[in-house]
């Protein structure tokens, strides 16, 4: 079982090595690890934010934990240049077009949410992000007005069959949970959401046990924090799904607890390759302070174990440990705590 642990820029290492040290307290027999550069580091030792062999590295191997790239010293590079081109190009040359980002409140840990208890204690869904396509790969540009001023533009497009895998793992994920989708878009504006909106409703025909319903990205957004118990499963397009992932992990309470998944097709020996990472940045304020919360990088590892290895158990070890560890009061200053990323780590292995 090959992992590539890609750590990144920021709080990036820190918070995988805390989550390879858990992999490592569980003493999984067949486990190797393989460390890559990916993001601003790589950007200043190879000249490149996604080099060649870390691209290989991440072929190779079964499944990748990655940590977080963006760097603001390199913000002012050329586009392909900059960090968050890493992330961006592994999982389209990986084909990972299925984000999975689970977001719920912690039972007993509803006072860590801003919203009021009885609205954060129904906060439980799984957002479906397709990850390969809309206005993130569009073409894009800067160019002159007619009447000479700048202008930038970003394409957005879908294709069906874009929508139609994607819809397909969402339509999967429901029916497998017993629960309804709601698929979100903005028909009411965008042609990108009409088509993913036509095509949503085609493929419900093969899942008449999932009840499905469509809602607008600016209603959903206010659903999340005001109804949160509306949505079981949410399938959403690249750019929605950002910025509504952001929001619920809010909603939980930080989002230095939110994991993530992204998955293809590829099927390898133990599981789907997939690629797990922490939904939030490199938070380059905290870098380097032994501050960051490590917990949504652990998660990841869990959500690596169950998806790629195929070992529900020691999945539902990890999480249950870490549930366990923000109940006895180890919260990161993300929590209003003042735990830092190794005592964190600790408390986790500890509760395993
Ligand atoms: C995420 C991040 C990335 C994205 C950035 C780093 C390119 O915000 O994984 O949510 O926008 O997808
Ligand atoms: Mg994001």
């Amino acid at each position: 079982m090959k992992i590539a642990v890609l750590p990144g820029d920021g709080i990036g290492p820190e918070v995988t090595a805390e989550a390879v040290r858990v992999l490592e307290a569980l003493a999984l027999p067949g486990l190797t690890l393989f460390e890559g550069d990916v993001g601003g580091i790589a950007y200043k030792r190879h000249g490149v934010p996604l080099p060649e062999e870390t691209l290989t590295m991440a072929r190779e191997a079964d499944a990748i934990l990655f940590g977080a790239v963006g760097d603001p010293s390199c913000d002012t590079l050329e586009r392909h240049l900059r960090p968050e081109q890493a992330i961006l190009g592994l999982r389209k040359h990986l084909g990972l077009f299925a984000n999975l980002r689970p977001a719920k409140v912690f039972a007993g840990l509803e006072h860590l949410s801003p919203l009021r208890p009885d609205i954060a204690a129904s906060l439980d869904m799984l957002i479906v992000r397709e990850l390969t396509g809309d206005v993130y790969f569009g073409a894009k540009g800067q160019r002159a007005t007619d009447s000479g001023d700048r202008e930038g533009w970003d394409m957005m497009a879908y294709s069906a069959p874009e929508v139609r895998r994607i819809a397909h793992v969402a339509f999967r994920a429901a029916a497998a949970a017993g629960h309804g989708l709601t698929s979100v878009d903005k028909a009411n504006v965008l042609e990108a959401s009409q088509l993913w909106r036509d095509v949503v409703v085609e493929v419900a025909a093969e899942y008449p046990q999932v009840p499905l319903d469509h809602m607008y990205v600016d209603n959903a957004a206010m659903q999340v924090v005001s109804h949160p118990h509306r949505f079981k499963v949410m399938l959403t397009g690249n750019l929605f799904g950002d910025i509504l992932s952001d929001l619920a992990s809010a909603a939980v309470g930080s989002i230095g607890l939110l994991p993530s998944a992204s998955l293809g097709e590829r099927e390898t020996a133990f599981g789907t390759f997939g690629l797990y990472e922490p939904i939030h940045g490199s938070a380059p304020d905290i870098a380097g302070q032994g501050k960051a919360n490590p917990m949504a990088t652990i998660l990841s590892a869990a959500m690596m174990l169950r998806h790629s290895f195929g070992m529900e158990s020691e999945a539902a070890r990890i999480e249950t440990a870490v549930s366990a560890a923000l109940a006895d009061g180890f919260l990161g200053g993300d929590l209003g705590g003042s735990h830092g990323t190794a005592a964190i780590g600790e408390a986790v292995r500890a509760r395993l």
